[in-house]
């Protein structure tokens, strides 16, 4: 039953009605709560998200369930909700980015915060500012969270130990990318109904990709059982203390898979010296409809992006009825509003401040 209680300045809970303060802002349609009733009052135990490594299960699905109801949103004409009014995200991205950047800008747009982009190319880094000023000058502004996209891994550790803000990882070099591996665990449920008791494949740059750290820590935590494979020079060495089982050649590791999973070569991250040609590449690890056949009937095909077509993925692959990855952008928007609302709009997320204060 959708309440009528009046939205008062801060962030609107779990539970609240958004009516009466979608109304004062001419947001959504009277009656539309901004979240259900019924969702338990939960929240994430720190006050940033750097990694999958540091979630534990039930921290991933409450995730998962919150970008789950936050997904009806973006199908409404007027897509805004009144829930962060009056918070500020500000994204720093010193690193290129198509996807992740605007699905952050639009997940904080759609929560109706208020937010600032800053590129590598418009920031005082590029005059020598040390990223730990830059951070203390944003943070004298008063964020309430920083999104940030670093080559370096650990870079959003330092901001978040820098800055009273929460700080979510957007990408740290090879590190983890975790919001990209929250929005993929989303994508893998809506089709599959579950992630326990899968067999999750990911395949090519796992020696350079970030995402594929994030998405085996995830999946794992979520039950699935994760197999990875990589030509050696892709390959980190120790990749089974990670508990994953590995793979030098593609084909076996498609048997039984219920999710095939294709990275890019991270080009920009050393990945570029490792293999002969593309051609080469794509022949022995492309996924191709022929190697896909090997995978079980109803294996869906993901994939981060950017795609290199004809390289980790043929066309007609990535275009076909097994591909889900445009399905995984849509998810990205749900993912970065659940992580936004969680880190600093939920009634937990306001407690944990005031106890903090
Ligand atoms: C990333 O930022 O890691 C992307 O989502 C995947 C890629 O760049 O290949």
């Amino acid at each position: 039953m959708p309440q009528t209680k009046k939205a008062e300045a801060g962030p609107i809970a779990p539970g609240e009605a958004s009516s009466a303060a979608a109304g004062d802002a001419g947001l959504a349609a009277p009656g539309d709560l901004v979240f259900p009733a019924d969702q338990p009052a939960a929240s994430l135990k720190s006050k940033d998200l750097l990694g999958i490594e540091y979630l534990d299960a039930d921290e991933i699905r409450l995730i998962l369930d919150t970008a789950h109801h936050f997904k009806e949103i973006s199908k409404r004409p007027i897509k805004k909700v009144p829930t962060l009014r009056g918070k500020s995200v500000i994204n720093l991205f010193f690193e290129p980015s198509t996807r992740t950047r605007t699905s952050f800008e639009i997940a904080a747009k759609r929560l109706s915060a208020d937010t600032q982009s800053i590129s590598a190319s418009t920031s005082a880094m590029v005059k020598g500012e040390t990223l730990i000023d830059t951070a203390r000058n944003i943070e004298a502004m008063y964020p309430d969270i920083l999104v940030i996209r670093h080559a370096f891994p650990g870079a959003a550790h330092i901001l978040a130990r820098t800055c009273s803000a929460g700080v979510i990882n957007a990408g740290d070099g090879a590190h983890e990318h975790p919001t990209q591996a929250l929005l993929d665990a989303l994508t893998i449920r809506d089709h599959k109904g579950s992630i326990e008791g899968l067999r999750v494949l990911i395949c090519g740059d796992i020696a350079h990709s970030r995402v594929a750290r994030s998405n085996i820590h995830c999946l794992r935590k979520l039950g699935a059982t994760v197999v990875v494979a990589a030509p050696p020079t892709f390959m980190p060495c120790d990749v089974e203390s990670l508990g994953v089982e590995a793979f030098d050649r593609l084909e076996p590791a498609l048997e039984g898979a219920d999710v095939v999973m294709t990275l890019r070569i991270q080009l920009e991250r050393g990945g570029k010296l490792s293999f002969p040609s593309t051609r080469e590449y794509f022949n022995l690890f492309g996924l191709s409809r022929d190697k896909l056949a090997l995978a079980k009937d109803d294996a869906i095909v993901m994939h981060p992006g950017p795609m290199n077509r004809g390289v980790e993925i043929a066309s007609d692959v990535a275009d076909g009825p097994r591909s889900v990855i445009l399905d995984q952008v849509s998810n990205g928007i749900a993912v970065r509003m659940a992580v936004l609302y969680l880190l600093a709009g939920s009634e937990a997320a306001k407690k944990n401040v005031e106890t903090a204060a």
